[in-house]
């Protein structure tokens, strides 16, 4: 069978990374891709922001599945399009991914089925918002309803800096109709946690647990970033914690659409803040988390490609979904500078030293090739990923595997599992 895959980070190479180990795929093709999938994958040069495109290489291609990666498409409706031509794809609706792209659908609808979430109230005007600011106090948390590559979300600890992000969001327009509406909501104390399931819409099937490190700093300090690091599982997701986010949170999310005439199909992921034993939603995104698919998919057994055509073809009830138990950790490698401005153009080397490391395996992210060498190209650079037979060793693995590779900035966090490690 064929397969493309739409995006071109960490997430989308282990994509590919684990279709290429299946038995039933022929040929992977992947849109943009980097210069890790392109040693795996034909790179196409279609524009993955023009779906029709996309559609016509699928048809020319006689393409059997298409595995969207990022948010933005599922949000713009690539799903609807290729749904409606009769080809797979896996991944929701643009109804199904307001749960991502909307705050306020998904507060809404979370309210309105009693699922926790915080206390939370939304504002079109500035005026209303600010009395409301500063009749709540601080800390408190601002968000814009839309996507804001993930910048639109503000833990105000003072009211001062709550009416600052209210300002960017409502008055400079920072994120333009994203801003249109606006969340004010209690801040959550807590652990978090990221717990990501397939479902094809009627069977849900948790993935293994996983947690992220945002904050590009040791000891989570400095700016948040897209994720430097993911470790699995996440210890802090007990059997018990698990049992509640299923029957308490997914199961009752799933239904919810449903009622209102929205099939869910592809990867619910929902962030969630844990506090006495009690998980609540703080986001929900409609794909697989980037890094956290790194080290989830390097532990997964079962076959990916027939994974993702039982969820397309609606009968994921019928597979067995197997893991295995050795943990993982990824370590992200990150261009100097980011998440501010960075440089590219930086000739890596030491990925293929790093590989040849037992339990290792480098997936790249902001990579490209320049004459024939590897170079930086985005902020997040590669995730240096290790499974071993426990956290520890996973994580040794993982940063002896980080010490063969180099490039001028390079930067990554030395903490990455460490919150693991502790609880233990
Ligand atoms: P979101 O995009 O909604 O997940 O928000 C991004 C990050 O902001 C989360 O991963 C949390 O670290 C933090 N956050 C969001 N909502 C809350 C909340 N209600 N209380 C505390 N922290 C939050
Ligand atoms: N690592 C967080 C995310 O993928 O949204």
């Amino acid at each position: 069978m064929k397969v493309l895959v739409i995006g071109s980070g960490g997430r989308e190479h282990a994509i590919c990374w684990k279709l290429s180990q299946s038995r039933s795929v022929d040929k992977i093709y992947c849109c943009p891709g980097n210069a890790g999938i392109a040693q795996i994958a034909e790179c196409i040069s279609v524009n993955q922001n023009d779906f029709q495109a996309l559609l016509d290489f699928v048809k020319y291609e006689w393409i059997d599945l298409t595995i969207v990666g990022p948010e933005d498409p599922l949000s713009r409706g690539i799903v609807d399009l290729f749904q409606k031509e009769g080809r797979r794809i896996l991944g929701p609706t643009k109804a199904a991914a307001q749960l991502e792209s909307s705050k306020v659908f998904c507060k809404d609808l979370l309210k309105s089925h009693g699922i926790p979430t915080a206390e939370y109230k939304t504002f079109t005007s500035y005026i209303h918002a600010e009395e409301h600011v500063r009749f709540k106090g601080a800390p408190i948390v601002i968000k814009a309803d839309g996507l804001a590559a993930g910048k639109g979300v503000f833990i105000a600890s003072t009211v001062e800096e709550a009416l600052d992000a209210l300002r960017v969001i409502m008055k400079d327009k920072a994120f333009g109709e994203a801003g249109e509406r606006v969340i004010i909501e209690d801040c959550l104390q807590g652990e978090e946690a990221s717990y990501m399931a397939f479902t094809d819409g009627k069977t849900i099937v948790p993935m293994v647990s996983s947690q992220d490190h945002k904050r590009i700093f040791d000891d989570d300090k400095g700016l948040n970033t897209g994720g430097m690091g993911a470790y699995s599982p996440a210890p802090v997701i007990t059997p018990e914690i698990e049992k509640i986010v299923m029957t308490k949170i997914l199961e009752p999310t799933v239904r919810a659409l449903r009622s209102e005439g929205i099939i869910y199909k592809g990867i619910l992921y929902a962030g969630l803040m844990i506090h006495n034993g009690m998980p609540s939603v703080l986001e929900y995104n409609c794909r697989l988390g980037d890094p956290e698919t790194q080290p989830v998919l390097s532990r997964l057994k079962t076959d990916f490609m027939e994974l993702a055509m039982a969820i397309a073809e609606e009968r994921l009830a019928d597979i067995t979904i197997e893991w295995m138990p050795d943990p993982a950790v990824c370590v992200v490698v990150s261009s100097g500078g980011y998440p501010g401005n960075y440089r590219k153009g930086d000739v890596i080397t030491g990925i293929d030293a790093a590989n040849m490391l037992e339990g290792v395996q480098v997936f790249h992210a902001g990579t490209a090739f320049k004459e024939n060498e590897i170079v930086t190209s985005g902020g997040r650079v590669l995730g240096v990923t290790a499974t071993g037979k426990d956290i520890a060793t996973a994580k040794a693995r993982a940063y002896e595997a980080v010490q063969k590779i180099h490039f001028d900035g390079m930067h990554y966090r030395k903490d990455i599992a460490d919150r693991a490690l502790k609880k233990q």
